[in-house]
C-alpha cells in the first residue's frame, strides 16, 4: 500500500487487541512481549512501583533490568510509586511501499504491549508506556494521555537506561561537542564512554558469547519519530569503581536546563534498540521507519529524488568564493555553464552557494545578515532559473542561515514563495554555528539539538511542503525516521562529509566511510557529496591529495544512500575528464547511469570500519549496483552474485581499482571493463589502499 494521510495509531486497527483492566492497581508486576520470529524477548516489569525493562536475545540477556520513568520539573514524577492500571497486547503484519528510499517495500511485523501506570498519590497521573518488538529489534515510548491531573508539564530528566549486559565496544562521537555531529568515529569499550550521540552502534567483542557459547549479536539504539521533543544523547551511568555498562538518556537541554516541555496528550520519540547477528543485517533493518509516523503530505508525486551538480567545491577547495569579489562562485555566466553540464549529462539540480546578500564579511558570525530573498548583483536568479528550466534542470537553492534562526524565521514564507514561484523545487538548508549558540531572543543560547530547534527543523520541513519543495539538511538534527512522515525532508548532513576532504583541515581517514555505513547511516540518508574525480589540486591545496582512489569515488553512491546525490566536483574537471577518455567509457558514465532510488539494498559483505560491499537494485529498471570500499588496508574481497536473479545472463560493467591502484601514490588507475555473469558466479574485487568497486548490472542483450 503507497501510504497516504494516516492518523496517529491507526495500525491497531491491524491488530489482534486485548486490553485488561487491571482489577486492583498494582506496585508489582512483570510482563513479556516476544518478537514475531520468537528471539527477542521483552520483559516490563514494575518493582515495588518502580518501573524497568530487560531485553533478552535467544534466552541469553542482551539488556539487563534498566530504569523507565521520567522527572517533572514540578515533582509529581513518573519515577517511583507508581501502579499498572492496564496493559493491552496486539499484533501487527502490514506492509507499506516508501514513495522513495534505499528499499520499496516495508514490512511492518511486530508484537506490542502498552502498559498504563499511575502515580499512586496525589496527583494521580496516568502515563503509558508502549512497546513493540520486531525481528529486527525493539522500540519503547512514553505517551502521556489527555487527563485533568496533567496540562502543561516540564520534563526535568528522563531516567531511561540501556544497561548493555555483556562485554561490547561502541562506534560513537561526541555530544555536546561544538562540531555537532562532525566528529570522527572512535571504537572502544561501552565502559569507557562519556556523552555520546545517537546512532550508537555497539559491535560484540569476538570473544563474547551467550551463555550457550553463541555469538552475541550487533545492536544500535538511537531513537525514532523525534517530534517536539529534545534529541537524545547517551550518558555512561558510572559504577562506584568508574566502570559500568550502562546508558542513560541524556536529552538535550533548553538554554534553562529544561529537556522539555509539553502538554497532555504528548508522546516521547521512540527509543530503540536494533538487533542484528551481523552489520549487514543493522544496514538492512527498517526499525526507524517502522516505528515513524506514516506520511502526513499525502499525495507526494512531487518529490522526486535525482542528481545534482553544482558551484560548491570551488569554495571548498578554495577556487572560488561564497562571497562577493573577483572570485565569486556565484555568478550568472558561472550557473549557466553548470546548467549547460547538467542538461547534457542528466542530471536534475544545480545547486548555487553564495547567491544571496549577506556572505561578505564574516558569515559564520553575521547570520543577520542573510537575505534569502535578495541576488547578488552579479547573480540574475530570475534568468538562471529561466535558461535552467528551458534545459529540463532546475536550481537547487541555498539558504545558509549561520544558525541565526530568528532571522530566518522572518524571512522564511518570502524565501519559499520566490523559491516555489520560480519553479525550484529543492532547497539546500545549512546551520553553521557552534555548540550551544543559537540565539532564540533575548540572550538565550540554545544547542542545534534541544527541543527548540526540533521544532524549527519541523517547522522548516513543513513550510516547505506547503511550497511544495524538497529538502537537504546540513548542520541538521539527525533522521529519525521524519522522512517517512514528511517524504519532502530528502537528506541531511549530520557528519563529516566529503567537504573535509577538501584540504582545508584534517582530511577523513579511510576507516570513516566503512564506519558511516553502520553507524550514521542507520538514521537515514546523507548528502555526503561524492564524485570528486581531480583528487590533486595543487593550484589550490598544494600538497593535499584527496584520501580515496577513483574509483572509490563511484563506489560511494552506492555504499552511501542519498535519494540526492551530488556529483561534487567542478564541470571542467569532469570535461577533462571526458576529453582524456577519448571515446572509450569513462569513469564519469557511472555516475551518469547510477540511480538514486532503490527496489532492494542488501549487504553481501562487511566489518564496520574495514570494509563494505553494498548491492542495490535500481527501482525504475532490472539493473542492480554494487559498491565497494575498504579502509587504509588494501585487500581483495570475493562476492557471489546470487542477489541477481536466477537463470538470466548479467553484463557487469565494471569500473574497479586497476592494478597497483593506492589513494596516495596511484588513485587513478582503474580497471573498466564488461564481464558477463549469472547469479551463480562470484567477482574478486581486488581494492587498494583507500581503494573501492563499483559495477552496474544489465540484462544482457539490452
Ligand atoms: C556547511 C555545509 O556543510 C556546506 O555544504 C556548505 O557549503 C557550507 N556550510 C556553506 O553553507
Amino acid at each position: 500500500m503507497r501510504e497516504t494521510r494516516f492518523p496517529l495509531f491507526i495500525s491497531l486497527t491491524l491488530m489482534g487487541l486485548f486490553t485488561t483492566a487491571c482489577t486492583s492497581p498494582q506496585r508489582d508486576a512483570a510482563i513479556t512481549v516476544t518478537a514475531p520470529d520468537g528471539r527477542t524477548t521483552v520483559t516490563f516489569e514494575l518493582a515495588d512501583g518502580v518501573p524497568s525493562y530487560r531485553v533478552e536475545r535467544d534466552g541469553a540477556p542482551l539488556i539487563a533490568a534498566a530504569r523507565l520513568g521520567v522527572v517533572l520539573a514540578d515533582g509529581a514524577s513518573f519515577d517511583t510509586n507508581l501502579v499498572l492500571i492496564r496493559k493491552r497486547t496486539g499484533t501487527v503484519d502490514d506492509s507499506w511501499i516508501q514513495p522513495w528510499g534505499e528499499v520499496a517495500e516495508v514490512r511492518d511485523h511486530h508484537n506490542e504491549l502498552l502498559v498504563e501506570v499511575q502515580r499512586s498519590e496525589a496527583p494521580r497521573r496516568r502515563m503509558q508506556i508502549v512497546f513493540r518488538v520486531f525481528d529486527d529489534g525493539v522500540g519503547f515510548r512514553y505517551a502521556w494521555p489527555e487527563q485533568s491531573e496533567l496540562g502543561d508539564f516540564a520534563i526535568s530528566d528522563e531516567l531511561t537506561e540501556f544497561a548493555v549486559a555483556s562485554p561490547y565496544d561502541a562506534w560513537w562521537i561526541p555530544a555536546y561537542g561544538e562540531n555537532r555531529y562532525e566528529y570522527l568515529y572512535t571504537r572502544s569499550p561501552v565502559g569507557s564512554l562519556d556523552t555520546v550521540h545517537t546512532p550508537l552502534t555497539l559491535e560484540p567483542l569476538p570473544s563474547s558469547r551467550d551463555a550457550g557459547g553463541v555469538a552475541l549479536p550487533y545492536l544500535s539504539i538511537h531513537e525514532s519519530d523525534l517530534t517536539d521533543y529534545a534529541s537524545m544523547t547517551l550518558m555512561r551511568v558510572r559504577a562506584p569503581q568508574g566502570s559500568g555498562t550502562t546508558l542513560k538518556a541524556d536529552l538535550v537541554p533548553w538554554s534553562d536546563g529544561i529537556k522539555v516541555r509539553a502538554t497532555a496528550p504528548h508522546v516521547s520519540p521512540w527509543r530503540t534498540i536494533q538487533i542484528a547477528d551481523t552489520p549487514a543485517d543493522l544496514a538492512e533493518s527498517t526499525l526507524i521507519l517502522n516505528l515513524a509516523e506514516p506520511n502526513q503530505l499525502g499525495d507526494v508525486s512531487w518529490v522526486k529524488p535525482g542528481k545534482y551538480v553544482g558551484i560548491w567545491w570551488g569554495m571548498h577547495i578554495g577556487k572560488n568564493t561564497w562571497e562577493s569579489g573577483a572570485k565569486h562562485g556565484a555568478t550568472t555566466a558561472n550557473a549557466k555553464r553548470y546548467i549547460d553540464f547538467a542538461a547534457s549529462n542528466g542530471f536534475a539540480g544545480v545547486l548555487v552557494e553564495g547567491w544571496n546578500i549577506g556572505w561578505d564579511g564574516n558569515w559564520l558570525e553575521n547570520g543577520s545578515l542573510f537575505r534569502f530573498t535578495e541576488p547578488y548583483p552579479d547573480f540574475d536568479l530570475e534568468e538562471v532559473q529561466r535558461y535552467a528550466l528551458e534545459r529540463g534542470v532546475s536550481l537547487i537553492g541555498h539558504h545558509e542561515t549561520s544558525a541565526d534562526v530568528l532571522n530566518y524565521e522572518a524571512q522564511i514564507e518570502d524565501a519559499f514563495a520566490l523559491y516555489q514561484r520560480l519553479g525550484l523545487k529543492a532547497v539546500k538548508t545549512g546551520y553553521v554555528g557552534f555548540g550551544q549558540n543559537i540565539d532564540r531572543g533575548e540572550g538565550q543560547l540554545e544547542w542545534h539539538h534541544g527541543q527548540y530547534m526540533v521544532r524549527h527543523y519541523r517547522k522548516v520541513i513543513e513550510t516547505a511542503a506547503r511550497y511544495g519543495i524538497m529538502l537537504d539538511v546540513h548542520e541538521p538534527i539527525k533522521d529519525t525516521g521524519v522522512r517517512r512522515t514528511f517524504p519532502n525532508m530528502m537528506t541531511r548532513e549530520g557528519a563529516r562529509g566529503q567537504e573535509y576532504n577538501s584540504g582545508a583541515g584534517v582530511p577523513n581517514p579511510l576507516e570513516h566511510v566503512p564506519v558511516l555505513a553502520f553507524t550514521r547511516m542507520l538514521s537515514g540518508p546523507f548528502d555526503y557529496t561524492p564524485g570528486v574525480f581531480a583528487l590533486r589540486y595543487p593550484e589550490y591545496r598544494p600538497n593535499h591529495r584527496m584520501p580515496s582512489t577513483l574509483a572509490r569515488q563511484l563506489a560511494l553512491y552506492v555504499v552511501l544512500y542519498s535519494p540526492l546525490h551530488m556529483a561534487a566536483d567542478l564541470v571542467e574537471n569532469y570535461e577533462a575528464h571526458e576529453r582524456e577518455s577519448s571515446g572509450a567509457r569513462s569513469a564519469f558514465q557511472f555516475i551518469r547511469d547510477v540511480p538514486v532510488d532503490w527496489e532492494y539494498t542488501s549487504v553481501p559483505d562487511a566489518a564496520i570500519g574495514d570494509y563494505a560491499v553494498f548491492v542495490r537494485k535500481d527501482r525504475s529498471s532490472a539493473d542492480w549496483y554494487l559498491g565497494a570500499v575498504t579502509d587504509e588496508q588494501a585487500r581483495s574481497v570475493d562476492v557471489t552474485l546470487d542477489f541477481l536473479p536466477s537463470g538470466q545472463s548479467f553484463v557487469a560493467e565494471i569500473y574497479g581499482d586497476g592494478a597497483g591502484a593506492d589513494w596516495e601514490t596511484n588513485p587513478y588507475a582503474m580497471d573498466i571493463r564488461d564481464e558477463v555473469v549469472t547469479s551463480a558466479s562470484t567477482l574478486t574485487l581486488p581494492m587498494g589502499r583507500g581503494g573501492g568497486y563499483a559495477i552496474r548490472f544489465r540484462a544482457a542483450g539490452e
